[in-house]
């Protein structure tokens, strides 16, 4: 055929196929047979083998190309990725509609897109000038990862836009997931390959998304679901969410059918009721129902709460509940010292999967559930979250159970494990030594805000920690060029250059040094403090918590008091946490005294003076919480044999500067008030900022500069938002608490 003839059908064979793939995969009405459509691919293929230069980059043909990656690249979202609050019941429900009508000062009802919530993961799709340029996962919300590659193999994802009147630059956002039935049949080809199977369909399109080598991806049975837009350039969109979605689907992007506009609350709740109903007859998997108020004028005036927007609301099944019996109860030590009660159950199938662990949160979690071994209890698993024991059958229990009680040594390592007051999760104390937290200790040693040893990557500790090469920290230094360069993707040249590093990270500081250690809750800025305060490491260790803790003789006598007229209380000193009528007495108290009296009923007998105690060491920053968790690290021997091997390894720092009293901090003179739950007890952050100068205070007013909120924020976040307070989440707190330690 002559080159001129074979472009004009190529031409008309990429326009075919993109039509039935219009007709296939957006309006779910193909036009042709399989066979038909094979035929015009198989031709297409010939075509372009013929005619090799003529093949373009969105080409059907051209979906599964390029090579496997060695990792995905990040990619900053130029408009943040959201997500979306819950609402658990109707009166959940019912009260988001009546903050949106209340905010929009409107009578009637409000006109809100339904659309099922699909439990796979959420997608950024750009287009330029119409075609596929780039494809990323959410990630953290701003950044996720660049998974183009493997995006362009899903048939459901256009390469290029249809029609015309698209903006110059489009972002469609939207869900990635697996049809069940593929979900299936990938499974039954997994395990007849001998390959490990998928626990359901949300975990399998995640894994394949995640696939380094695209041509893997393709073999998988993606789908997508577009519900919204990203940045929008040289172009308009329309007034209304449904009115996009409608653009979209034009242009070629699928769109769920179930979307519908309702008017109301009433509409809403029986389009749930019907989409509950319908659910298991859905060919894929859906957690619940997304209501956004339709109008985009409103969206805008509604505007966002932290990171969800307060148009918009996914409204949850109820999760899945089994009955079954809890077998043991055992404890486990994560990443991060963690110690986390797990039930063993008798496996049973809920939520689509056989469950036979459960997570008992903590200590509180089964004290107050009492949950005990022989106990028959409710198991629910919902959506993709951690099976966990929902309640006791009381009525079942047989006889002779006895409460659950929290070990005292770490079952991974003997370390102590401590529990500070205020805080529900218990951790063990054996950071460095702990082979639960082994890699992570390791990880957070050479990170370059820590120890800074240039070129060990998280994969590396990895590597080495596995190979047993790696035990502890001090173990890095004796690594020499011959043993690195025989581990895998390690040449010589690199091996060279990580034991040059080795040599040169052992020039190091005092603060960065306290700081590599890892101790929780001692973050950069509060290393920094107890270097300067104590001026050397030896002055640190030597720390013990009547240095740091106060209780004052009018609070000794009180304590006297108690502790006299209840003799019950005669036990171990270090198992008294909060004494009745005594708030203050907290665990670090009782930690303290017992350094000095094992059993209560000694330091009765020594009298109300000598529980008084008047520190001598004021590290600002340090509250009682720290202060037990930095003295009981100490405390540890495996911990200080660790930091013996390291200062013989060679380890070392210069003299410390003390900063003067004087000195203004990056974050003098502004007012904080921190609401909410975070990732860490509200303590940690607020020494963080205390470091740095600020103020925190426990309520909101026009003084106030922050307003941070974390998950299930209420009042006082209700309060910043009327006063016009600015509100920062976590990780904007970060960016935040990371700018001033720069400053
Ligand atoms: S809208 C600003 N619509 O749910 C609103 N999200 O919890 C952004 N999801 O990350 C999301 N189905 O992955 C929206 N119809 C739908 C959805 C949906 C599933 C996911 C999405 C998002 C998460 C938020």
């Amino acid at each position: 055929m002559k080159k001129s003839a074979a472009a004009a059908r190529l031409e008309e064979l990429r326009m075919l196929i993109a039509h039935h793939d219009y007709r296939y995969y957006v309006l779910d009405e193909p036009e042709v047979p399989d066979s038909e459509y094979d035929r015009l691919f198989r031709e297409l293929r010939d075509l372009e083998g013929a005619h090799p230069d003529l093949v373009t980059p969105d080409s059907p043909t051209q979906r599964v190309g390029g090579a496997p990656l060695a990792a995905f690249h990040e990619v900053e979202h130029r408009v943040p990725m959201l997500s979306l609050d819950n609402a658990l019941t109707a009166q959940a429900m019912r009260e988001f509609d009546r903050r949106v009508r209340e905010r929009l000062q409107r009578e009637g009802d409000v006109v809100y897109a339904a659309e099922p919530k699909l439990d796979g993961l959420a997608i950024n799709l750009r287009y330029e000038h119409g075609l596929l340029v780039e494809a990323a996962t959410r990630g953290d919300g701003r950044r996720g990862e660049n998974v183009t590659q493997n995006v362009r193999t899903i048939g459901a994802v256009p390469l290029r836009l249809r029609g015309g009147g698209w903006p110059d630059v489009l972002e469609v956002r939207g869900e990635i997931f697996m049809p069940r039935k593929g979900f299936d049949e990938l499974n039954a080809r997994q395990r007849a390959a001998g390959d490990k199977t998928f626990a359901n369909p949300r975990n399998a399109a995640a894994g394949s998304l995640r696939q380094l080598d695209p041509t893997i991806t393709a073999t998988r049975p993606l789908a997508m679901f577009s519900y919204g837009v990203g940045e929008i350039d040289g172009g308009a969109m329309g007034a209304t969410h449904s009115a996009n979605m409608a653009l979209l689907k034009g242009w070629g992007l699928p769109v769920s059918p179930e979307l519908q506009v309702l008017e109301g609350l009433d509409a809403c709740d029986a389009y749930f009721d019907d989409m509950g109903r319908r659910r298991a007859r859905l060919a894929y998997d859906i957690d619940g129902v997304v209501f956004k108020v339709d109008a985009l004028a409103d969206q805008q005036r509604l505007g966002f709460v932290a990171r969800a927007p307060r148009w918009a609301i996914a409204r949850k099944f109820p999760a899945q509940e089994e009955l079954t019996v809890v077998e043991a109860i055992e404890f486990q030590v994560g990443r991060t010292g963690a110690v986390t009660p797990v039930a063993r159950l008798h496996p049973v199938f809920v939520g689509g999967v056989t469950v036979s662990n459960a997570t008992l949160h903590n200590m509180d979690e089964i004290a107050r559930k009492d949950v005990r071994v022989g106990d028959t209890v409710f198991v629910r698993r919902a959506g993709d979250v951690i099976p966990e024991v929902v309640r006791v059958l009381i009525e079942r229990r047989p006889k002779a159970t006895s409460p659950v009680d929290m070990p005292t040594q770490c079952p991974e390592c003997g370390s102590d494990i401590v529990r500070p007051e205020g805080e529900a999760v218990a951790r063990c104390s054996g950071g460095l030594f702990c082979p639960a937290q082994r890699k992570e200790a390791i990880k957070h040693f050479a990170s370059r805000r820590a120890m800074d040893i240039e070129g060990l990557g998280d994969k590396l500790v990895e590597q080495l920690v596995d190979l047993g090469l790696v035990e502890d920290p001090a173990d890095l230094f004796a690594l020499d060029v011959e043993t690195l360069s025989g581990l895998e993707r390690m040449g010589e040249k690199s091996a060279h250059n990580l034991v040059d590093a080795l040599i040169r990270s052992r020039d190091t500081t005092l603060p960065r040094f306290l700081f590599a250690l890892g101790i929780l809750g001692i973050g950069e800025t509060i290393a920094a403090t107890v270097a300067e305060t104590c001026g050397t490491l030896d002055a640190v260790e030597a720390l013990r918590l009547s240095n740091l803790i106060e209780i004052k003789p009018s609070q000794a006598k009180r304590l006297h008091e108690i502790l006299e007229g209840h003799p019950e209380q005669r036990a171990r000193m270090l198992d008294l946490t909060v004494v009745n009528g005594a708030k203050w007495f907290t665990h670090a108290h009782a930690a303290m005294l017992a350094e000095r009296f094992e059993r209560i009923r000694d330091a009765v007998a020594a009298g109300p003076d000598a529980l008084a105690n008047a520190p001598d060491t004021k590290i600002e920053g340090v509250g009682d919480v720290l202060a037990e968790k930095l003295v009981t690290f100490f405390r540890q021997p495996h911990n200080r044999d660790v930091i013996g091997k390291l200062q013989h390894a060679g380890v070392r720092w210069p003299a410390i500067e003390v900063r003067p009293d004087d000195a203004v901090l990056a974050l003098s003179g502004k007012t904080f008030v921190l609401t909410g739950t975070l990732s860490q007890p509200r303590d940690v952050f607020k020494a963080r900022l205390l470091a740095l100068g600020a103020k925190v205070a426990g309520s909101v007013s026009n003084k106030t500069d922050f307003v941070v909120a974390g998950v299930e924020a209420g009042s006082k976040l209700d309060k910043a938002n009327a006063l016009g307070v600015p509100v920062l989440d976590e990780e904007q707190l970060e960016a935040l608490l990371a700018d001033a330690v720069g400053q």
